[in-house]
């Protein structure tokens, strides 16, 4: 006979902690700034949050909005709205599909999304579009979209500065979900991402960003800082991609380094998402079940984290060479990690299922299971505090942190807002080129694109040639697909990375 079941008091209690914190998991990110009703417009609320005697959060508004605003309805276009608004301009949006790419050329505009009863403002590229969002003005805030079917970048910026991206709903929206691109003092938070081929959240060749409370899950990276410095990640969740978290340098970009980089309070689990990248990019490389990977780095502080159930390794320290980064390309990035600070984290259950280099590495170490932390390559001056605490590989020459935690640095939001940047010529060319063409270009291998030597023999010495094939692509070649057109680029831009184009060497 069956006994009837009871449940236990033990049980009752695990539930509701399973419950509590499935919540919070699905929770929090909606307790960002604009979900129910029609809220004021806040301009600009970047701040700089700081930590007073209390450890209490103050921030602190610093524009208040004086512009005019433009409803953006069902059925209408969003571009329109962007055309007729002014620096300091709000742009609502309301419900409803809109099927377009948006340009922004102007500083200064907020974007707002306004989403009822569940039902979001949704860019949807159907498959067909490369872009949702592109932005090159400076103060630029997107909030509160739902974004889909991209082919290429669901929110990109290039050298916009003083930028807010929150509260967007981004699903399989192309190669990077969230990407802005030599921008300094931005914040990214509240976002959630998934399906994204490359990285989800990629902060390229910026300074001075927050990326918070974002969810991120199902991409080849969750979030990756690349070439930048002053990078605060924190509270984030990242699960169910091929690697968490990743910061990192690679060779060959007009910025050469990558420092002062703090992952910090994010959950990080179960990053075992098999690798969907496009053959060729570098996160193509990384082994599925990358918790945290630091590769050349400098300067990263790894504190606090949850990090569990990545079956390859927890947290992976690499130089180019191990990390399989041409590091031959560019004789002006150092290739090691340096001064990697290891705080506290709660490991569990990493490294239960690594690569086949790892599994050689377990032979060595007479160990029955794979690593937490694994540091393989150069490097010096790095630390970690009760090591003991973990399974590592490779960690002898690590040292003990000189520093207990980071509580001093709540932000690396600047108190100010940074001056707009400018742009010389040959930097316009190159930042577009990596920015936009180097998607599907590549010097010498065929991408989705012709390779750049190939470009290079139809147009040598005719830039301007170059620059009418991208205002209007005709399908050439059997054997490729068309290119979409370039023709939102400004004149100079164009001009810029064609001649930046020819010039290219590998
Ligand atoms: C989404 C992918 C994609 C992006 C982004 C892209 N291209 Fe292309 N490009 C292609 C494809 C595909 C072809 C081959 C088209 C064909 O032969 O029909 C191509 C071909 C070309 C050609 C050769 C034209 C010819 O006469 O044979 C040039 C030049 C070119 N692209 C320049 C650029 C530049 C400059 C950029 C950046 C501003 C860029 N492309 C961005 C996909 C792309």
């Amino acid at each position: 006979m069956n006994k009837p079941k009871k449940t236990s008091i033990l049980k009752k209690i695990v539930y509701t902690i399973l419950i509590l914190l499935i919540g919070f998991f699905t929770g929090y990110k909606f307790f960002s700034p604009n979900s129910g009703d029609t809220p004021l417009p806040v301009k600009n609320t970047l701040y700089r949050a700081t930590s007073n005697a209390n450890d209490t959060i103050v921030s602190k508004p610093v524009k208040e909005f004086t512009g005019e605003i433009f409803e953006v309805k069902k059925g209408d276009i969003i571009m329109d709205a962007v055309k007729k608004a002014k620096p300091g301009d709000l742009i609502r949006v309301y419900p409803g599909t809109y099927s377009e790419t948006v340009y922004i050329d102007k500083d200064d505009i907020t974007f707002q999304g306004i989403i009822k009863d569940g039902n979001w403002p949704t860019l949807d590229g159907k498959k067909e579009l490369n872009d949702a969002f592109l932005y090159s003005g400076n103060g630029i805030q997107i909030e509160g979209f739902k974004i889909i079917n991209y082919k290429g970048n669901g929110i990109m910026g290039q050298a916009g500065n003083n930028f807010v991206l929150r509260n967007n709903w981004i699903i399989d929206a192309g190669v990077y979900g969230i990407f802005p691109q030599y921008g300094k003092n931005g914040l990214i938070e509240y976002n959630i991402l998934t399906g994204i081929e490359d990285a989800a959240i990629y902060v390229g060749m910026c300074d001075n960003i927050d990326v918070l409370h974002n969810e991120v899950y199902g991409n080849v990276a969750g979030i990756e800082i690349e070439n930048s410095r002053h990078c605060l990640v924190e509270n984030n969740n990242a699960y169910d991609n091929t690697g968490g978290i990743l910061a990192f340098i690679t060779p060959g970009l007009p910025i050469k380094t990558a420092y002062d980089i703090i992952i910090r309070n994010n959950f990080i689990h179960e990053n075992n998402h098999e690798n969907f990248g496009a053959p060729g990019s570098i996160v193509s490389g990384i082994p599925a079940g990358t918790g945290i990977l630091v590769m050349a780095a400098d300067d990263v502080i790894i504190e606090n984290n949850l990090i569990s159930g990545n079956k390859n390794v927890g947290i992976v320290i690499t130089d180019f060479e191990n990390g399989g980064a041409k590091a031959s390309n560019d004789p002006e990035s150092d290739p090691n990690p340096d001064n990697i600070v290891i705080l506290d984290n709660i490991m569990v259950n990493n490294g239960y299922e690594p690569i086949g280099e790892i599994k050689a590495l377990m032979l060595t170490q007479l160990s029955s299971r794979g690593p937490d932390i694994l540091a393989i390559g150069g490097g010096s001056g790095s630390t970690i505090r009760n090591k003991n605490k973990y399974i590592t590989f490779g960690l002898g020459n690590f040292g003990t942190p000189k520093i207990d935690n980071t509580k001093d640095v709540a932000s690396f939001l600047l108190d100010k807002p940074a001056e707009p940047r400018k742009v010389s010529k040959k930097e316009l060319g190159e930042y577009t080129y990596y920015g936009i063409c180097s998607g599907c270009h590549a010097y010498d291998i065929r991408l989705i694109g012709v390779p750049v030597n190939v470009i290079q023999m139809i147009y040598k010495d005719n830039p301007e040639g170059m620059v009418e094939y991208m205002n209007e692509p005709k399908n050439l070649r059997d054997d490729y697909p068309e290119m979409p057109p370039q023709n939102y680029l400004s004149e100079e831009a164009k001009l810029a990375v064609a001649e930046y184009v020819l010039a290219l060497k590998n």
